[in-house]
């Protein structure tokens, strides 16, 4: 079986697994607790804490562990729009229609409160131009939400340039990060970026745990997204997951590395070219400015369901269309950018391991070829 789904998720790396498996028997105590074993897991957080604030140029007093990425646009949104730190007269939003599903469940519930959003359309390559966010800002706009890296199409928004619009006009602005992470270089200052939401199995590290970044968190007045016992600031209650931040920090340290390795070996021009050699009718949506381990293809002249059929114990791999309740719809970001619901059915997600090999690769395009 080739695993060609790691936008979904990564498997764990090696060195994640030793050093979760470690944490699991020796970080078991309460961070909360005041005994040497309880401040020696607070210790170790606040570690991985220091480390992921390094990372994106931001300090660890603006760093909260979460479940993971959704829960961090759950406080990116909620938080802020729910609590009293942004004047009740402002109720719009600006995100896009190409933001990952769960950025349009929240915003489907603060619509039901009342808010109006504004879903900015991407141009031909996918990309969120910074003046398409200009023109969607309006006086009583709260709240802009832009993702850093596309997870269908690996594209890349001009972070920066969308920051400093925000910035210019005043306005909060929130990046969903889980994507781009220790495969783009980060910084929150250069980005403008108010909150960040980030997320450990993207990189390789455990799932069910993530963080957000949010400036000056002290000085903010938010609405926890779960009551709790005061852990992570008040935002965020609950025991901390102690051994799964430890697996987050190693995943940090590691990850950046195994990444550069996988990007030098070009694997994506490697397919592209064999697809030409091969004769294979091809369409690469999105921008080329996209990340070297996602490619989403379209590729018109094979029957997808003999692909599909005669490869599910072979290959595991993301469809551009996928069953939500019992209709199969084409994906909301490949409507976005103009592909019919024909194309839509042609169109796969292919997100690559770090580990791919050549000999992966020529099953790929042969099982390609093969459905033509
Ligand atoms: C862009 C983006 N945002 C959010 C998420 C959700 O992340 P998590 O699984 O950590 O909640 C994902 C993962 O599918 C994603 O790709």
């Amino acid at each position: 079986m080739i695993y060609l789904d790691t936008a979904a998720s990564y498997p764990i790396l090696p060195e994640v697994k030793e050093a979760l498996l470690k944490a699991f028997e020796k970080t078991f105590a309460n961070s909360a607790s005041s005994h040497l074993l309880g401040e020696q897991v607070s210790d170790e957080i606040s570690k991985v804490r220091e480390q992921l604030a390094d990372e994106i140029g931001a300090y660890p007093s603006e760093i909260i562990f979460t479940s993971g990425a959704t829960e961090s646009n759950n406080i990116a949104f909620k938080s802020f729009l729910l609590g009293t730190e942004l004047t009740t007269d402002k109720k719009h939003i600006v995100t896009t229609q190409i933001e990952h599903k769960c950025v349009f469940a929240i915003c489907d519930y603060l619509k039901s409160l009342g808010y109006d959003v504004t879903y900015v359309k991407p141009n031909r390559d996918g990309i969120i131009e910074a003046e398409s966010i200009l023109n969607a800002i309006r006086p009583d706009t709260a709240l802009v939400s832009v993702m850093h890296v596309n997870n269908e199409l690996g594209t890349i928004n001009p972070i920066a340039e969308i920051g400093q619009v925000c910035f210019d006009l005043g306005v909060l602005f929130h990046s969903d990060a889980a994507q781009s992470f220790q495969k783009i270089d980060i910084n929150v200052d250069d980005m403008n970026v108010d909150v960040m939401s980030l997320s450990a199995h993207k990189i390789g590290g455990p799932k069910g745990i993530g963080a957000i970044y949010i400036r000056d968190l002290r000085k903010k007045h938010l609405m926890p997204v779960i009551h709790g016992a005061g852990q992570e600031d008040g935002l965020r209650g609950g025991t901390v997951a102690a051994p799964l931040i430890v697996g987050f920090g190693k995943a940090i340290e590691v990850f950046s590395n195994y990444y550069e390795k996988f990007k030098s070996r070009h694997i994506k021009s490697y397919l592209l070219d064999q697809l030409k050699l091969n004769g294979i009718e091809y369409q690469v949506n999105g921008s080329e400015l996209a990340l070297e381990s996602c490619i989403s293809l379209t590729l018109p002249s094979i029957n997808t369901d003999v692909f599909v059929r005669d490869n599910e114990s072979k290959l595991c791999l993301a469809q551009g269309s996928a069953c939500s309740s019992k209709e199969i719809e084409p994906s909301h970001v490949l409507t976005a950018l103009g592909l019919d619901r024909k194309l839509a059915d042609h169109t796969f997600r292919i997100s690559f391991p770090l580990d791919i090999s050549i000999d992966d690769l020529d099953f790929i395009i042969a099982v390609i070829a093969k459905a033509r």
